[in-house]
C-alpha cells in the first residue's frame, strides 16, 4: 500500500494550488464583496450561485450545497479520487511529488516477502508440470470435462497436485527454500513434527496480482470432496480481502468499458476462454471496500454478475452497497435460471453474454422488492412503493428518478405526485426543464443537532470569528461547543485548518452541505465588535451547559432519598443561580 500524501506537503500544495485559479479553469468567476461569484457547474443554473472564498479557500454553492476545497473541486470536475486530484493539482502547480508516509508496512522486510513471492511461483510453475504428467491424468480430464482447452490452462497457469501428499514440499526444498518459508507462504502445512503438502487431490488455481507476482492458489476438488475449494489462507504476501482473482490479466487490458466481477475461479476462466474481457473475481469472499476500490481504477463501471441462486441475489445486494459507498457506478448482469456465468457461457455462448443488458442498481432493487411483495392487493402494493421509495432517495439525477417513478406509478397505481412526496422530492412536482447534472438544487436539510436554535446560532457563530481570525487565542476552546459536529469543526479550525481543507476531509456529502453552509457565511463583526459578539456567544453556551446540568440533576434527584437527595438539590439550587448570572452580560 503507497502511504499517504505528508501534511506540510498537502499543506502547501494548497496555498499554491489557489482555489480561485483552480475553479477558474472550468468556470468564469466575477469578483463580488470579497467572493467569486459563477454559474455552478455541478447544477443548471441561469444566475451565479456558486461562490469561492479565496480566504477560506473554500467553494459553496448556495444551490446545490456542493462545497470543499480546491482538492474537492477537481475530484469532482475529473471524476478523479483524491490521490489523483492531488497528483494533477501537484502537475498544474509544479511541485514534485512527495514520499509517501505510513503506508501498510508491517513486521516483515522487503527481501523476506520476496523469498515468498519466489516460493509460490516456483510452487505454480511446479503444479504446473504435474498437469502433464500420466499419474495426474484425472486432474487434466477433470479440467478438460469442464469444457477448458491447453490455451486457457497455459493462460491461467493452472496445474495439479502431485501424487504424492509431501511433493510439492520436497520440490521446493530442493530448490533451496526452508520449510519454514513454505509454511509460510501457505505452500504447506506442518503436523505432528513433519511437513506436507497444503493441498492435496486438487486442480490448482494460482492467485496472480496485478505485478505478476504468485500470492496463493485456490484448490478445486475434483468430486465431491469437501471442501469444494481449499485456499491459501492469509499469510505475508496474500490477504484474500485485498486483491481479485486474475488481477494480472485485467491490468493487460486497456481501455475496458466495464469490469465484470463474478464470484468463482472457474466462471473467470470460463467466460476468457469464450472471449469476454475484463472479467475477474473475489477470492471466497464477499466483496470488500478494498477489492471495490481497486476495481475502479480498471474501468468506470462494474457489472456484478453473480450466481442466480439466492445467495448470489443477497450477495448481489451487498455488492451494490459497496459500491455504492465507494461511488463506483454498478449495474448487474443477471442469468436467467439460476445459473452461474460459467453455466451460461457454456450453454449460451459468448453471443447469449452480449444479448444480456446489465440492469442499474436501483432497478435491480426494485425488481428484489417485486419478488418480495404481493402486487395483487393493495397493502402488497402500498408496502413495496414504500420500499421502493427508500431506495429512489438514492438517485440523484432527476430524469433518472422520472423513469422509475413513471414504473413504479405503473405497477402500483399510486400518481407522480404521491411517489414523489414519498422519496422526498416534492420539488420534481413543480416541475420545468431540467438537465441532467451532478447535483439537483435542492433544499439544505438544516440540522440544529438536538440543540434550540439560539445555542446552534451561538456555535454557528463564533465558528465563523474562528475562520475570520476575529477571536483571541485562548479564549474559545473546542469544549464551549455543544454540538459534536460543530466541535469537531471548531477543533479544527483553533488546529489552523483552512476551511477548505476541512471540508475536504468529510466523505458523507451532506455533513460537508452542512458545514459548508456554516463556513460560507461572514460574522457581520470586526474589531470591537467581534470581541463583544465572542463574548455572548461564549455565554449563551455556557448558560446552555449549566441547563442542561440542571436537567440532568432533576431527573436524578427524582429518583433519589434522603441526605442524596438534599445535596442534588442544593447543587440544582447552586447551578440555578449560576445561571442566572451566566446569562447577563458583565
Ligand atoms: P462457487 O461454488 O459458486 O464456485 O463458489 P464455482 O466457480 O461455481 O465452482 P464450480 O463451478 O463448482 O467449480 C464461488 C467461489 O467461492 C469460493 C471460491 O473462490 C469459489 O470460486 N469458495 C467456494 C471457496 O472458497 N470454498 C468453497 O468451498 C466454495
Ligand atoms: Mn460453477
Amino acid at each position: 500500500m503507497a502511504g499517504r500524501f505528508p501534511q506540510q506537503w498537502l499543506d502547501e500544495l494548497r496555498e499554491r494550488a489557489d482555489i480561485v485559479q483552480v475553479v477558474s479553469r472550468y468556470v468564469q468567476l466575477t469578483p463580488k464583496g470579497g467572493r467569486y461569484w459563477g454559474l455552478c457547474p455541478f447544477h443548471g443554473e441561469k444566475t451565479a450561485s456558486f461562490s469561492v472564498n479565496p480566504q477560506r479557500q473554500m467553494y459553496y454553492c448556495f444551490g446545490c450545497h456542493a462545497g470543499g476545497s480546491s482538492i474537492n473541486f477537481v475530484m469532482e470536475m475529473e471524476h478523479l479520487e483524491f490521490r489523483d486530484a492531488v497528483k494533477l493539482l501537484a502537475e498544474q502547480v509544479h511541485m514534485e511529488l512527495p514520499e509517501m508516509v505510513g503506508g501498510h508496512e508491517d513486521a516483515v522486510s522487503k527481501s523476506e516477502k520476496d523469498r515468498l513471492y519466489e516460493a509460490n511461483r516456483q510452487c505454480a510453475r511446479y503444479f504446473h508440470g504435474q498437469l502433464w504428467k500420466p499419474e495426474n491424468a484425472q486432474v487434466l480430464s477433470y479440467l478438460y470435462n469442464r469444457g477448458l482447452d491447453d490455451g486457457t490452462i497455459r493462460m491461467f497457469g493452472l496445474g495439479s497436485t502431485p501424487p504424492v501428499s509431501d511433493g510439492a514440499t520436497r520440490a521446493l526444498r530442493d530448490q533451496g527454500f526452508t520449510d519454514d518459508e513454505l509454511v509460510r507462504a501457505g505452500i504447506s502445512v506442518r503436523r505432528d513434527g513433519r511437513v506436507y503438502d497444503m493441498f492435496r487431490q486438487r486442480a490448482i488455481f494460482p492467485i496472480i496480482d496485478a505485478q505478476g507476482r504468485v500470492l496463493g492458489f485456490g484448490g478445486r476438488a475434483l468430486g465431491d470432496a469437501k471442501p469444494k475449494y481449499l485456499n491459501t489462507g492469509d499469510t505475508p504476501v496474500f490477504n484474500k480481502r485485498l486483491g481479485v482473482f486474475a488481477a494480472n490479466l485485467l491490468r493487460k487490458q486497456r481501455g475496458l468499458k466495464r469490469v465484470i466481477l463474478v464470484e468463482g475461479y472457474m466462471d473467470v476462466v470460463s467466460l476468457v476462454q469464450a472471449g469476454v474481457p475484463g472479467v475477474c473475481a473475489t477470492l471466497g469472499t464477499a466483496l470488500t471496500i478494498e477489492q471495490a476500490r481497486l476495481l475502479k481504477r480498471y474501468a468506470p463501471e462494474i457489472w456484478v454478475s453473480y450466481d442466480g441462486d439466492a445467495a448470489g441475489q443477497h450477495a448481489i445486494l451487498r455488492a451494490l452497497e459497496i459500491f455504492e459507498q465507494e461511488g463506483v457506478p454498478a449495474r448487474v448482469l443477471d442469468f436467467p435460471g439460476g445459473m452461474d456465468p460459467d453455466e451460461f457461457i457454456r450453454a449460451y455462448g459468448p453471443q447469449g453474454m452480449d444479448q444480456l443488458e446489465p440492469v442499474d442498481a436501483t432497478a435491480y432493487r426494485m425488481k428484489q422488492e417485486m419478488a418480495q411483495h404481493d402486487l395483487s392487493t393493495q397493502e402488497g402494493r402500498t408496502a413495496y412503493a414504500i420500499a421502493c421509495a427508500k431506495h429512489l432517495t438514492k438517485v440523484k439525477e432527476p430524469v433518472q428518478l422520472e423513469n422509475y417513478v413513471k414504473q413504479l406509478m405503473l405497477s402500483t397505481g399510486f400518481t407522480r405526485e404521491v411517489l414523489l412526496a414519498q422519496i422526498g422530492r416534492t420539488e420534481m412536482i413543480a416541475q420545468d426543464k431540467r438537465s441532467v447534472y451532478r447535483h439537483a438544487a435542492r433544499p439544505l436539510e438544516e440540522k440544529n443537532e438536538g440543540v434550540d436554535t439560539e445555542t446552534a446560532a451561538a456555535e454557528k457563530q463564533l465558528l465563523l470569528m474562528l475562520a475570520e481570525g476575529g477571536v483571541e487565542p485562548g479564549t474559545v476552546t473546542a469544549e464551549d461547543f455543544i454540538t459534536p459536529e460543530r466541535r469537531e469543526l471548531a477543533q479544527k479550525l483553533l488546529a489552523g485548518m483552512t476551511p477548505g481543507a476541512i471540508l475536504e476531509e468529510m466523505e458523507d456529502e451532506d455533513k460537508r452541505a452542512r458545514a459548508a453552509h456554516v463556513l460560507q457565511k461572514e460574522s457581520g463583526a470586526v474589531g470591537e465588535a467581534q470581541l463583544r459578539m465572542t463574548g455572548d456567544c461564549l455565554r449563551i453556551l455556557h448558560k446552555k451547559r449549566i441547563e442542561e446540568r440542571i436537567a440532568a440533576l432533576t431527573q436524578e434527584a427524582a429518583g433519589l432519598k434522603g441526605e442524596d437527595k438534599r445535596r442534588t438539590l442544593l447543587k440544582i439550587q447552586e447551578l440555578t443561580k449560576e445561571r442566572q448570572t451566566a446569562g447577563r452580560k458583565e
